[in-house]
């Protein structure tokens, strides 16, 4: 990499953002290309986030990411916000408009969807419905995904009711029933199902593990993780051992980051194994 007075800059605010692999993501795809552009980490406290957001036109920066805890607070704060992210209630990306004005979007439904669709390309909307566990910031940009994929049917199971109660409100749609279960019915709620997505952070390094009994799945369906350290979650372990197609949660961060990538640098990029061996390698003893 060659720093000139022309380079493109981007980078990902978080708190802390040490942990991000979005450096890692996108200054593969800068050098894959070529491109006179740098990605970098910006630590900004939360109570520096609209004064960071607001210098980026006067820095010259692209754009950015954004991760925890940024991507609710940053909708009150850029000019713009496209109509989906406002309605999943959290943004991971600015782009610096020509006028210098800041356009937030959510790219997650983006990843989610391009990521099922590389890795489970059989997969149908009408396999049945599909299971969510959680109702975070992810379980919101997943839910959007699949009712844009026409999923009829979307059973979220989640430890807290209020939290799932919100998402259903929030993401009501015309065309696909959203139902609420008690996390006691993790495994009754599996029969019939075609799709089953971990949204928790259970099963991650260092957190308490997903306790789940796949039984009454049918073989057919698909089941993902968004967690992606291990790579191979318990959970799709699992999955594999009875047959299971498995999504694991590091494609859907890779996709995420190509329609930033895009509006930044200005070249479309693609996700390949080199890429996600590149960003793998960042993950070792990560957490
Ligand atoms: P994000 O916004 O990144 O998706 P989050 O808001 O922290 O993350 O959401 C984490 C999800 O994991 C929530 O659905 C949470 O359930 P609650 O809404 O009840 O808090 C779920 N979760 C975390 N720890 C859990 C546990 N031990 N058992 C069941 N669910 C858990």
């Amino acid at each position: 990499m060659r720093i000139t007075g022309r380079t493109r800059l981007a980078g990902i605010m978080g708190w802390p953002v040490t942990h991000s692999r979005s450096p890692a993501l996108h200054n593969f795809w800068i050098d894959e290309h070529g491109i006179d552009g740098v990605y970098v980490p910006l630590p900004v406290p939360p109570e520096h986030l609209a004064q960071a957001l607001r210098a980026l036109p006067a820095l010259g920066f692209r754009g950015c990411n954004l991760t925890l805890p940024h991507k609710q607070a940053a909708l009150a704060i850029v000019d713009r916000v496209d109509p989906l992210a406002r309605r999943i209630g959290a943004m991971n990306t600015v782009v610096v408009a020509v006028d210098g004005s800041l356009e937030g979007s959510n790219t997650d439904v983006f990843g989610f969807r391009e990521n099922l669709r590389e890795r489970a390309p059989d997969w149908k909307a009408s396999a049945g419905p599909a299971i969510i566990l959680g109702a975070g910031g992810a379980a919101r940009a997943i839910v959007a995904a699949l009712i844009e994929m026409k999923v009829e049917e979307i059973r979220i199971v989640n430890r807290t009711r209020a939290r799932v109660e919100r998402v259903a409100d929030d993401l009501a749609s015309p065309t696909t029933r959203i139902t609420i279960h008690p996390w006691s019915e993790r495994d009754t709620v599996q029969r019939e199902a075609g799709i089953l997505v971990n949204t928790t952070s259970l099963g991650m390094t260092g957190e308490p593990a997903l306790d789940i009994d796949l039984s009454q799945l049918p073989p057919s369906a698909v089941v993902a993780d968004i967690v992606y350290v291990p790579l191979e979650t318990p959970l799709l372990a699992a999955a594999r051992q009875r047959g299971h197609l498995t999504v694991d949660g590091l494609g859907m961060l890779l996709h995420q980051g190509r329609p930033g990538f895009q509006a930044w640098f200005g070249s479309p990029v693609r996700v390949t194994r080199e890429q996600r061996a590149a960003v793998l390698t960042t993950l070792t003893g990560a957490r």
